[in-house]
């Protein structure tokens, strides 16, 4: 996607400019060749997701890869993600659960539950995955009244602008020595451009510069490649 495409962009140079996208994603493409066999409930999850008009903004086969492997490490039995979209994030994650564990996924849209829900129950995890529909701030405050154990690990990826609030509200929810990851905190590389930045650039640098400040937190962003530059941070909750 060329930055001139984004109507928000408020342009300029770039310091993603001479980043080399064909030798990035040749490189994802061969990961994944490697690790990610194809998988038939996954794909027609994203086929029927398009087909209903879903945006295509899923996480990539290597980053579902990526959350698989880091829940299993982390031997997550309670999940919490934040933006469901169709269930494509959350197959993987759940699929890292043990047979009694437990992911809560929050979804702004009901027309977007409905399609994860499907996809859900053909990837043969519904049992395991519990959505609630409605504004995540509002969720999250829901949870927190609700009591339960803590969560061992939350994925935040729902609108930018919200990232330093559902950050607040998950340290009311996750335990300690659990993870908090959260997508695309490169946005492009944006977040390094100088100038004005849009308003989800400006929620995923306030969201950056919390991690990497929170004394309740260790942090890092990893670099992912997708369509392009971007990044997943982990942080570990002290
Ligand atoms: N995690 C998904 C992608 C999520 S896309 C995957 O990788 O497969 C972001 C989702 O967040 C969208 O479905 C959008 O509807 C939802 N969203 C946006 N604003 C929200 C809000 N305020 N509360 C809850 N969900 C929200
Ligand atoms: C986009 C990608 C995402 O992973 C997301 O959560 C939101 C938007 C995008 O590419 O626009
Ligand atoms: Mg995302």
């Amino acid at each position: 996607m060329g930055r001139a495409s984004r109507p928000e962009d408020p342009g300029g140079k770039s310091v993603k400019d001479g980043f080399d996208e064909g030798l990035a994603r040749r490189t994802d493409a061969y990961v994944e060749g490697l690790f990610v066999p194809p998988d038939d409930a996954l794909s027609r999850g994203l086929e029927d997701a398009q087909a209903a008009g879903l945006p295509p903004i899923n996480v990539s086969p290597n980053e579902g890869k990526l959350l698989h492997l880091i829940a299993r490490i982390a031997r997550a039995s309670r999940v919490l993600e934040i933006g469901t979209l169709g269930g494509y994030s959350t197959t993987w994650l759940a699929r890292a659960l043990p047979p009694e564990g437990h992911l809560v996924t929050l979804e702004l849209e009901a027309r977007h539950a409905e399609v994860a829900r499907a996809n859900l129950a053909r990837a043969g995890v519904a049992g395991r995955v519990e959505i609630l529909v409605g504004p995540a701030s509002a969720s999250l405050r829901a949870l927190a009244a609700r009591h339960e154990p803590p969560f061992d690990l939350v994925f935040i990826d729902a609108d930018k602008e919200g990232y330093v609030e559902y950050l607040d509200l998950s340290l009311r929810l996750v335990r300690r020595g659990g993870l908090i990851l959260a997508d695309n905190t490169l946005r492009h590389g944006r977040v390094l451009d100088e100038g004005p930045l849009d308003p989800s650039a400006r929620g995923i640098k306030a969201f950056n510069e919390r991690i990497a400040t929170d004394p309740r937190l260790d942090s890092l962003i990893l670099p992912i490649i997708r369509k392009d530059l971007d990044g997943l941070s982990i942080s570990i909750v002290r």
